[in-house]
Order: C-alpha cells, then sequence, then structure tokens
C-alpha cells in the first residue's frame, strides 16, 4: 500500500535528508512543501527525477491553500522539519 507523505521544509538542510531516507521505501510517495526561504531547490535536484517524489512551491502558512493542492490525496502524513519552530519564515 502506498503512504503518502508531505515533509514540510522538505529543501532544507535536514528535510532534503528525509526525503531521501523516506524514498529508499519503494511504498512511500514523498510531497516536499517549501518557499525556498532558507532552503534551496539544489539540495533536492537528485530527488526530482524520482516519480515517488513530487516538489511544490509553497508556504506553509496558507493552510487553506494546502487543503486544496492535497484533496486528491487520499491519505497523508504531514512531517514538519526545522529545528526551531519559533523561527519559522
Ligand atoms: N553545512 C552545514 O553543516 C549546514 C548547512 C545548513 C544548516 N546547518 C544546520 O542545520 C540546522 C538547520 O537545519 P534545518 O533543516 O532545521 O533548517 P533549514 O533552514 O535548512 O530548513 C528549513 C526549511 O524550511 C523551509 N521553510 C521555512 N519556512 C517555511 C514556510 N513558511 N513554508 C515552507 N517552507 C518553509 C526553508 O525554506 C528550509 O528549506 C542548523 O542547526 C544549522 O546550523 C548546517
Amino acid at each position: 500500500m502506498t503512504t503518502n507523505i508531505i515533509v514540510t521544509g522538505g529543501a532544507g538542510f535536514i528535510g532534503n535528508k528525509l526525503c531521501e531516507e523516506l524514498l529508499k521505501n519503494p511504498n512511500n510517495r514523498v510531497i516536499c512543501l517549501d518557499n525556498n526561504s532558507t532552503g534551496r531547490e539544489d539540495n533536492i535536484e537528485a530527488l526530482k527525477s524520482n516519480p515517488r517524489f513530487t516538489f511544490i512551491y509553497h508556504n506553509v502558512k496558507d493552510i487553506f491553500a494546502i487543503d486544496q493542492k492535497f484533496t486528491r490525496f487520499i491519505t497523508w502524513h504531514a512531517l514538519h522539519l526545522r529545528h526551531n519552530t519559533n523561527e519559522i519564515a
């Protein structure tokens, strides 16, 4: 069974490593949300060729837009990545 996983901050220093690890499981599909405020798309360049990986430029503060973008996914798990959540951009 496929598991859809959203990784917020997935283009960040820690987030891109988590995306990479999650994709080692062939049952996982990873959706990386990032607004590139401190992360870089370079960090996830190698993952973009994986059909189970999707990058979406998105500010996670915009919760209503998240809902609209992900209605096509039946289930998903959100993993928020930032060592200090008080500093979210
Ligand atoms: N080369 C290195 O050793 C190195 C490099 C970078 C960071 N670090 C360390 O790593 C730690 C930080 O890593 P991290 O992964 O927690 O931070 P990070 O800044 O690398 O990752 C956070 C991610 O969250 C994203 N983000 C922030 N606000 C967002 C929002 N509103 N919507 C969507 N995305 C948003 C950022 O764009 C970024 O990609 C620190 O301790 C730092 O010193 C080390």
